[in-house]
């Protein structure tokens, strides 16, 4: 299907939390044509299918693949289908965009890239806030020299993560829960597209502090890079600090509102109340989930949760509002970057896009999905065992 009028039928499978940011991108994106959708939540299906009437609807997985104008399947379900759901989507010859993390065991993730390989098509991972203009400008920075090497990146997150409705397999760690699985794959894999993919060893700790939250909620890594660059990401969601302190200069938290996703849980009328309203951030629910909610600070998207300085020989450079700040040898200057309403998702797709209509290489494909998985076992790996851990799966960027 190698044509400039290419339109790729999308299948989507799960319409969770993930698949409600993606939907509206797929919509508007005319090289995508939303074709299908599954979920075993025959409501949650009903409000897609009158949002999208000119879709088809299935009650499961194995109707969705089979649907004959679905050319790519979206696969946003819990992580612990996801093998299962990639298997039937690659077998039944289908491109596949599936959720970070890809998997949690390497061999997982080998047999979807073997099975992708063995039917001729393409698996990407949707590592979208690595596809942000901002992290794939201090990519091009970093890989052409524009301010001589790059030595080091350091990233915060502080937030409420934990405290948040969450799913039961949100905080289960053996399928994902936690910290680590649900957020440090956008973190990891945002740090390793900026220094080229390739970590050479790492030390590093995720941790469960709350015992009524029995899950990872922060960590902590030190990754040491092939060409000597070093990185250093943190992240907390205990609800303490809001790290968008940090980068919403001159906006002042919301002291009436401070801890109020651990307050909210607290004061829950009953059991079921975190279970519905999970289920509420679900396609077509009312309540708004992901990273700009709480704490009365202004939202701007995942990249911007918390301070990330990333420096070169000649500059130290930070995240703006509109672009990148670089404070170099002699001044201080703005790249402003980005269209207004774009953002890491639509890269992401618009990248996929050019891979299926024009043969152009897949950037995070299936064995760059495997690279960042690997890191994240290797930090529970580091935690365990509390030493410096050598990586033996990475892969470069595709520049
Ligand atoms: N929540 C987010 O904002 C977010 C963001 C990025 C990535 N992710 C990733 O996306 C994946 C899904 O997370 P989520 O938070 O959207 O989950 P979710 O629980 O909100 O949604 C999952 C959806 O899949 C459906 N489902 C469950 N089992 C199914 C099956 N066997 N067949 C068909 N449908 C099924 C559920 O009914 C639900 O609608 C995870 O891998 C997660 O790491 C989530």
């Amino acid at each position: 299907m190698a044509s400039k009028d290419t339109v790729v039928g999308v299948g989507i499978i799960g319409l969770g939390g993930a698949s409600g940011a993606m939907i509206p991108k797929f919509a508007k994106n005319p090289h995508y044509k939303l074709a299908a959708a599954g979920d075993i939540d025959e409501e949650i299906l009903g409000r897609f299918h009158k949002d999208y009437p000119e879709t088809e609807v299935f009650t499961d997985a194995a109707g969705l693949v089979a649907c004959k104008d679905v050319d790519l399947v979206y696969i946003a379900t819990p992580t612990k289908f996801h093998t299962e759901h990639a298997r039937m989507a690659l077998d039944a010859k289908k491109h596949v965009l599936i959720e970070k993390p890809m998997t949690v065991d390497i061999a997982g993730a080998q047999e979807m890239i073997a099975t992708a390989e063995r039917n001729g098509v393409l698996l990407g991972v949707n590592v979208k806030h690595s596809f942000e203009p901002r992290v794939l400008r201090l990519r091009q920075m970093a890989r052409d020299g524009e301010l001589g090497r790059l030595r080091m990146i350091n990233h915060w997150r502080f937030q409420d993560w934990l405290y948040r409705p969450r799913t039961p397999e949100e905080l289960t760690p053996e399928v994902g829960g936690g910290i680590l699985w649900r957020q440090g794959p956008h973190q990891f894999d945002i740090i390793r597209t900026i220094a080229g993919g390739m970590v050479r060893s790492l030390r590093g700790t995720a941790d469960t502090w709350d015992p009524a939250r029995r899950v990872p909620g922060a960590h902590a890594a030190f990754l040491d890079f092939e060409d000597g660059a070093l990185a250093t990401a943190v992240y907390s969601g205990y609800d303490h600090f809001d790290s968008r302190e940090l980068v919403s200069l001159g906006v002042s938290p919301d002291r009436a509102n401070h801890a109020s996703a651990r307050r909210e849980l607290r004061e829950a009328p009953n059991a079921e109340w975190e279970a519905n309203a999970a289920r509420d951030e679900r396609y077509g629910g009312g309540r708004p989930g992901g990273s700009g909610s709480g704490a009365g600070f202004p939202s701007m998207g995942w990249i911007m949760g918390g301070p990330m300085i990333v420096s070169f020989d000649q500059g130290d450079v930070r995240l703006s509002e509109d672009g990148l700040t670089v404070y170099g040898d002699e001044k201080i200057y703005e790249i402003p970057l980005g269209e207004k309403g774009k953002d890491g998702r639509d890269g992401r797709i618009e990248s996929y896009y050019e891979a299926i209509a024009h043969d152009r290489p897949l950037p995070a494909d299936g064995s760059w999905g495997l690279a960042t998985l690997e890191v994240l076992l290797a930090i529970e790996e580091s935690g365990r065992e509390r030493k410096e851990i050598f990586l033996h799966h990475q892969t470069p960027t595709v520049d």
